[in-house]
């Protein structure tokens, strides 16, 4: 049974900058990424995190759908970053969730590029940044994180064979409270490292699993095929293809083909 959530015990002593100084907690809701942006949208302070137990309409990337029954974790963060952050605000998401579940759980997560988390080559987090920039000015960013804490693959026909959970790995429940707290401690130290990003690629790509590996990129209305040669400092993936020309690849969904 998830221990029950609630903004005073997220921000309790969090001793954080920016990250949680305010939080705003919801049993239920469509989307955290929809609440946030309009929180935004009513100037919300930068940290501002909105949290909910369940999401009834939580998004995907790329149009899809995400599942939130209740026990995992959905929540948004508002940024307002320089507009040349923003490419590292996936980096930054990434980052605070691999070193969140190492911390509290002892397991090692890997990054697929762009930004989902895996554990044992199984997705446990998606991370979806939404943003508002007018010219080079950004009027906000959201970044939304959904995180399987206690979900069963198997009851979710659609994701069995990909998806895994915290508890699914651990075999046994681990608390909501105590890794959102960390997320948002690390994710608050990495957005004040931002400035010096050069530390913050450099851990990315060190946890990397896609580089070296045979990948399927679905870009856009394209479906591009190739090793995964190297990534940006703005995060882009260059592919090589088999005939030797190569892709760089801004956004994208990718399948490491190799991996079965
Ligand atoms: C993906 O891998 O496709 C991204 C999934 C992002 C899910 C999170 S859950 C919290 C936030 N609210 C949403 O509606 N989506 C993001």
């Amino acid at each position: 049974m998830a221990e029950n959530l609630s903004a005073a015990s997220i921000m309790e002593n969090l001793r954080t900058r920016l990250i949680g100084r305010k939080v705003i907690y919801y049993p239920r809701l469509d989307s955290t990424n929809d609440t946030a942006r309009q929180e935004a949208q009513n100037g919300a302070p930068e940290g501002t995190v909105v949290v909910a137990d369940e999401q009834i309409a939580g998004k995907g990337r790329i149009k899809r759908v995400w599942l939130t029954p209740r026990g995992n974790i959905a929540l948004s963060i508002i940024f307002y970053p320089p507009v040349a952050f923003l490419p590292c605000l996936i980096m930054l998401a990434s980052l605070a969730v691999s070193r969140s579940i190492e911390a509290v759980t002892g397991l090692k997560p890997q990054i697929k590029w762009p930004n989902d988390v895996l554990i044992n080559g199984k997705k446990v987090c998606g991370i979806l940044s939404e943003s508002d920039v007018r010219g080079n000015t950004v009027a906000h960013a959201v970044v939304g994180i959904g995180i399987n804490m206690n979900l069963n693959p198997a009851d979710f026909p659609g994701i069995a064979a990909t998806a895994t959970s915290l508890a699914a790995e651990l075999g046994k429940d681990v608390s909501r409270l105590e890794l959102i707290r960390r997320l948002l401690i690390e994710a608050d130290r990495l957005y004040q490292d931002l400035p010096s990003g050069e530390a913050i690629y450099q851990e990315w790509h060190a946890r990397l699993v896609t580089l070296g590996r045979r990948v399927q990129v679905k870009s856009g209305a394209d479906m591009l095929y190739g090793i995964a040669e190297s990534v940006d400092k703005d995060g882009s993936l260059l592919l090589r293809h088999a005939d030797g020309s190569s892709t760089r690849i801004v956004a994208g969904d990718v399948v490491l083909r190799d991996y079965q």
